[in-house]
């Protein structure tokens, strides 16, 4: 659009979205590692983006972590879009809380005017857990609800900086250094060629479950994140990237 034409990311955008196959693709400037204000545009580019496709009565799917909870730091109201429904994508991950999907999710409805839903269920569940909270009638409602997104919005994280910051156990620290597991989304951990290496088990929307939805918005930045961001692109779950220049200059040299 003109504003990127202006900003002169016109063409390296073009690059990536032909590098990574993807529909859409948006470059902010600057590098999220550096400075706060980086991570605030592409917060801000994350917002403009989805209120540009956001329509009446739709319901939207959002992550946890750093780079969501700005998106939802900028959040304003859509003009033409009313009734949005904001649900975390998945249960607990092990974040703080200000980076749980709850929070950010909640956050979100408050500032874009719209409603929320959340999910309560505890962190990492044993299978046997898992399987009777997916019973509860409470829950299963909502899992509905976050099946039928129309809108996914995610970040994608470096793996074993993910891994620590929610304290995952010696085991699966073990098991995601062994599998050299390069990203991280959604729970799941991916190696340079995008296999699941690890995925935290916990309720809400399953990987196999992105393919049916339209619009899968990836959030994240930084040159530190650019091998993360090309893996998880390898298994090509999401068609949409808002990255920042200095991922960006990173992602074309390739991996
Ligand atoms: O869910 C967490 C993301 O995969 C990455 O988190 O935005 O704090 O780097 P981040």
């Amino acid at each position: 659009n003109f504003m990127n034409e202006l900003s002169g990311f016109h063409e390296l955008e073009q690059q990536i979205k032909g590098t990574l196959n993807l529909d859409h693709v948006i470059i902010t400037p600057g590098n999220s590692d550096e400075h706060d204000w980086v991570k605030q545009e592409l917060g801000k580019a994350a917002v403009d983006y989805l209120q540009s496709i956001i329509q009446s009565n739709q319901t939207i799917a959002v992550t946890g972590g750093t780079s969501m909870a700005v998106v939802a730091e900028m959040m304003s109201p859509a003009s033409y879009a009313q009734n949005s429904m904001f649900v975390p994508a998945r249960g607990g991950l092990g974040e703080r809380v200000e980076n749980q999907a709850n929070t950010i999710c909640a956050e979100m409805a408050k500032k874009a005017n719209g409603e929320y839903r959340l999910l309560y269920v505890p962190d990492p569940l044993s299978e046997e857990s898992y399987q009777s909270i997916i019973e509860e009638p409470s829950v299963k409602e909502i899992l509905q609800i976050i099946r039928q997104a129309d809108v996914v919005m995610h970040g994608i994280g470096d793996a074993v900086t993910m891994a620590k910051r929610r304290k995952a156990s010696k085991d699966v620290l073990h098991k995601i250094e062994t599998g050299k597991a390069v990203s991280e989304a959604f729970g799941y951990y991916f190696n340079n060629v995008g296999e699941v290496i690890h995925k935290v088990r916990t309720v809400g929307m399953q990987l196999e479950d992105l393919s049916k939805i339209n619009c899968v918005i990836a959030v994240a930045g930084g040159k530190s994140k650019a091998k993360a961001i090309y893996s998880y692109f390898k298994q090509g779950k999401s068609n949409v990237l808002i990255t920042d220049e200095a991922a960006a200059n990173e992602l074309i040299k390739g991996f």
